[in-house]
Order: structure tokens, then sequence, then C-alpha cells
């Protein structure tokens, strides 16, 4: 039996390196393993829940298809779709909403951030708090077990809705399970060299921090331009530099050898430039994307091919996906009338 390993990207921004060391470049190994089989999607309904740009949303779904395929993921190999191609997936999303306690979803930290956003700005609690972002989990838990995924390889950040997928999948198979359960319990595969990698100003790397560094738009100048722009401290040219408390080492880490990585610590504790060293880091980033953007710049230039390819993985994923859903409407007592 193969391990199902399934992963996905909202559709609401030009993809970044945290999403590419983070999650894109782990995924695509797990793809080429043949004990593994993969299951890779554009997390376009996720997306509906913080940007209400339709073009945007349109443009960002081919931008990160485009940089999956860049990424090396074979079409042939991994099941390659839109969530919203799957109707199946909001079906299921709603089963599971009619299970999960709202306490569940009360501790959900995307949730709990806008919360305490509002608290320091003294409004209401729920102030600009849809049902997309309270119930996000859910929709989440619906993308993983509705494949029965086993592995999903992510940043840190997502841990907690894969606990709470676990925790769904769990309830709903006490609750309508046989002798065989419903639904495995999907594990997060975190890389924890690259759990988080910092953006710009020491945050984690994110769209709503506008910290990022761009993996492909606007090509090798983007790249140097935000590296140059990462918050270092003022120690001059030839001051030693502490390797631990810059977060040019988490970077230069997630892209270098373990050679390269012990030479930039000593240049830095030698006292190296800090305009060195970011140098040195963008050339670094540099030889592992170049050829990338270029397949990239192909791709991006032949949108209906994307979408073609996108389009065939959705007949595959649904392939899957409607036999259980129809197992699961008789589970929980729905007739099957078409
Ligand atoms: P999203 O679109 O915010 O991020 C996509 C992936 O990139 C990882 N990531 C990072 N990893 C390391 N360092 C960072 N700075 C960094 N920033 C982002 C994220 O952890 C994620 O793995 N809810 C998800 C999308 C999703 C999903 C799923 C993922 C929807 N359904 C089912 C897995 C399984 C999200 O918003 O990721």
């Amino acid at each position: 039996m193969k391990t199902r390993v399934l992963t996905g990207i909202t559709t609401t921004g030009t993809p970044h390196l945290g999403n590419y060391v983070g999650a894109i470049r782990p995924a695509i190994r797990a793809s080429q393993d043949p004990n593994n089989e993969a299951f890779f999607f554009l997390a376009d309904y996720h997306a509906l829940i913080k940007c209400e740009d339709p073009d945007r949303i349109a443009r960002s779904r081919i931008e990160i298809a485009a940089t999956w395929l860049a990424a090396g993921l074979d079409p042939e190999r991994v099941v390659f779709y839109r969530q919203s191609d799957i109707p199946e997936i909001p079906e299921l999303a709603w089963m599971l909403t009619c299970v999960t306690a709202k306490g569940l979803m009360n501790r959900a930290h995307a949730y709990k951030a806008s919360v305490d956003q509002n608290r320091v700005k003294g409004e209401e609690d729920d102030d600009g708090v849809t049902m997309g972002l309270f119930s996000y989990p859910i929709l989440m838990a619906a993308d993983i077990l509705i494949f029965n995924a086993q592995k999903v390889p992510v940043g840190r950040d997502q841990v907690q809705h894969l606990e709470m997928a676990r925790d769904i999948a769990q309830r709903f198979n006490h609750l309508y399970g046989g002798i065989e359960p419903w639904f495995v319990l999907p594990e997060a595969v975190v890389d924890d060299d690259v759990a988080t990698l910092p953006g710009l100003d020491g945050r984690k790397m994110s769209k709503s921090y506008n910290n990022t560094i761009p993996l492909f738009e606007g090509g090798p100048k983007a790249l140097q331009s935000a590296v140059a722009r990462i918050v270092t401290d003022s120690r001059l040219p030839g001051e030693p530099k502490d390797p631990e408390s810059t977060q040019l080492l988490p970077i230069f880490k997630a892209f270098a050898s373990s050679a390269q990585i012990d030479e930039f610590i000593d240049d830095l504790r030698q006292g190296m430039a800090w305009g060195d060293a970011k140098q040195r880091l963008a050339y670094t980033i540099e030889q592992e994307l170049a050829p990338l953007r270029d397949m990239y710049a192909n791709l991006m230039a032949r949108p209906d091919d994307i979408e073609d390819a996108l389009a065939i993985g959705a007949r595959k994923a649904r392939e899957q996906a409607g036999p259980l859903m129809a197992r699961l409407r008789e589970a929980v007592g729905l007739r099957n009338t078409i």
C-alpha cells in the first residue's frame, strides 16, 4: 500500500520562499518517492476567506500552479487539481461542520489572532470575522479527509490545523464508524530546519505581514532587492556578527550545503559586511531558483496548458472523492439519488 501525501497552497498571492521551502520543495521530493502517491492542489476556496478581488485570485491560481510545475511537479505522477473543481470537498466540509464543536474552532490561531487584534483596537471580539475565517480549519480537514491522506507536508503554522483535522476525523469515525473507521488520522510532516522561514523583518515570512521574498516573480532583480531589505543590526563591516541572531542564517541554511553554511557562519563571526552576506545569500538562492524560474516563465506564457493539466487532475481526484462521498452520504442517512 502506498502512502498518500497531500498538500495545498492558498491562491491569494504570489508564491514566496516560505511556501517553497516549507511546502512545495518537500512535497515535490515526497512525490518522487515510488512508495508515495501524491495529491497537490490549489486551495482556491480558502482564498475567498481573505481576498475579495476576483482578478487577484485568478492570477494567483495560475502563478501558483506554474510554480508547482516549475518546481518539478509531474502531473502524470501527481494528482494536481483546483480545490473548487472538487464539489465533494465543500460537501464533506458541511458534514464535518455538523460534528465539530464550536469550542474547537474558538481555539484556532487565525481566529484568535483576529480577536486579539480587535481587543487591542478596542473593538468587539468578532468584528470583521467571517464564518469563512472561523470555520477555515474544517474546510482544510475536508481537503485532507476526502482523500484519506496520511502525510501532509506543511510549514509549522499549519500544524494546529492538522491536529484539528485529526480531532474532527476521530469525532466523525466515532459517530458513524462501523468496524472500519471512515477516515485515517492525517499527520503533519514538518521539516524542522525550515519549519518557519523568517521574512524581511524577522517575523514568519507571510503574505499577511508583507515581508516576503518572491520566489520567481520579478526575476533575480526582485530577489536581490528583497534580500537587500532584510533587516540586520547596525554592526559595521569588520565587526564580528552573531550568526545565530540574524535571519540571514535560516534563509541561507534553506538553500546551502553544510560546507557553505559553516563558511557563512565563520565569515560572519570574522566580520563579513552585512552587504556581502546578503549578496552571498542572494547568489546561493539564485543557484537553485534560476533554472526553475526559466521554466516558470515558459509555463506562465501558456496558461491554457496549465488549465488543461488541472482539468485532468480534477477528473482523477473526483474518481477518488466521488465514491467515498457516496458512501458517506449513506452513512449519515442521506440518500444518493444521482
Ligand atoms: P498557505 O497558502 O498560507 O501556505 C502554503 C504552505 O506554505 C507554508 N508556509 C511556510 N513554511 C515555512 N515558512 C514560512 N514562512 C511559510 N509560510 C507559508 C505553509 O505552512 C503551507 O504549508 N491552509 C493552508 C492551505 C491548505 C492546506 C490544505 C494545506 C488548505 N487546505 C490541506 C495542507 C492540506 C494555507 O493557508 O497555506
